[in-house]
C-alpha cells in the first residue's frame, strides 16, 4: 500500500469489488474527490476503506463509505481524526480505514475490529504494507503474495522509474488462488476460495462478482500526483489518468 523510495514517496493500489460490498464502491468517491475536490484535498489528503470479512453484518449500521469523505472534508490530522471517531466506531460494521496526509507525512490506520475490543489506532510506519479485508498486514494469501511481488518488482527496478501501468498489470491482475488449507475460515470455504486471489472474478447465480476497478496513486517527492485507474464500464475495461501537483505549503 505505501512505500518510500528515493523518487516515489507514496504508492497506493486500490481494488474495488462490486455487489454485496456496496460500501467499497464509495471508495471511488473519495479518491475522485482527492483530485477533483477542494483545496484541503489537493494538499494531499488521502483516505480509503475496506470492509472486514465477517458474518452477520448489522443491516441498520451507518454506511462505512461516509468515513473517507468525512476525513477529506475535515481539517484534522489523521491521528486527531481517528481519535475523534473512536466513540462512534460501533455504529458501523467492521472496517479498516487508512487516513493519510501527504504534506505532513502522516498515515494512520483505524479499525473497529475485533468486535467488543477497543478501536485500533496505529501509525502506519514507512515501508511496505498491504491491506485486504482483515487487519493491516494480516497473513492472508493475497496480502503476502502482493507484498512479495511488489518487493521483487521494486528490487528489479532499483532506483529507476517504476512503470505504474506495468506494475498494475503484473501485480493486480493476478488470479492465483490460495491453497484451501490457508483460508481464514470465516464463511464458506468455496466462497473464500473464490475470493482468495488478488484479482477476483466469480460467476454467481446473481451474475458476475469481482474486481471492477484497480487504481494506482503515486506521489513524487516534489508533489506531482498521478492517479491511474483501470475500470470496468458496461462490460468493457477502460483506463484513465489524472495528474496534478500538490501546492507547496507555507
Ligand atoms: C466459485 O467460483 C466458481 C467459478 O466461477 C463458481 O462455479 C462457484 O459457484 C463459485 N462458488 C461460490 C460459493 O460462489
Amino acid at each position: 500500500m505505501s512505500i518510500t523510495t528515493g523518487k516515489l514517496t507514496f504508492i497506493g493500489f486500490i481494488d474495488i469489488f462490486f455487489c454485496g460490498l456496496m460500501e467499497m464502491i464509495v471508495m471511488l468517491f473519495p479518491v475522485r474527490a482527492f483530485y477533483e475536490g477542494r483545496q484541503s484535498q489537493r494538499h494531499g489528503r488521502v483516505a480509503f476503506i475496506t470492509n472486514v470479512l465477517e458474518l452477520h453484518p448489522l443491516p441498520e449500521a451507518k454506511s462505512r463509505g461516509e468515513l473517507p469523505v468525512l476525513f477529506l472534508e475535515s481539517t484534522k490530522s489523521p491521528k486527531e481524526f481517528a481519535e475523534g471517531l473512536v466513540k462512534d466506531v460501533h455504529q458501523y460494521n467492521g472496517f479498516n480505514l487508512i487516513l493519510a496526509d501527504i504534506s505532513s507525512k502522516s498515515m494512520v490506520y483505524l479499525s473497529n475490529r475485533p468486535k467488543g475490543e477497543p478501536a485500533v489506532i496505529q501509525e502506519v510506519s514507512p515501508g511496505l504494507h498491504v491491506l485486504s479485508n482483515a487487519k493491516l498486514d494480516s497473513p492472508w494469501h493475497k496480502v503476502q503474495r502482493l507484498g512479495l511481488n511488489l518487493k521483487d518488482l521494486l528490487g528489479k527496478y532499483g532506483e529507476s522509474e517504476i512503470p505504474v501501468k506495468e506494475v498494475l498489470e503484473k501485480l493486480m491482475r493476478d488470479k492465483v488462488k490460495a491453497d484451501k488449507s490457508r483460508l481464514p475460515g470465516i464463511c464458506s470455504i468455496d466462497w473464500e476460495f473464490n475470493l482468495s486471489s488478488i484479482f477476483v472474478e466469480i460467476d454467481t447465480p446473481l451474475g458476475c462478482y469481482g474486481t471492477r476497478s484497480t487504481a494506482a496513486l503515486t506521489i513524487r517527492a516534489g508533489g506531482e500526483v498521478s492517479f491511474y485507474e483501470i475500470y470496468l464500464e458496461k462490460g468493457v475495461w477502460k483506463e484513465s489518468t489524472v495528474n496534478y501537483r500538490i501546492p507547496k505549503q507555507n
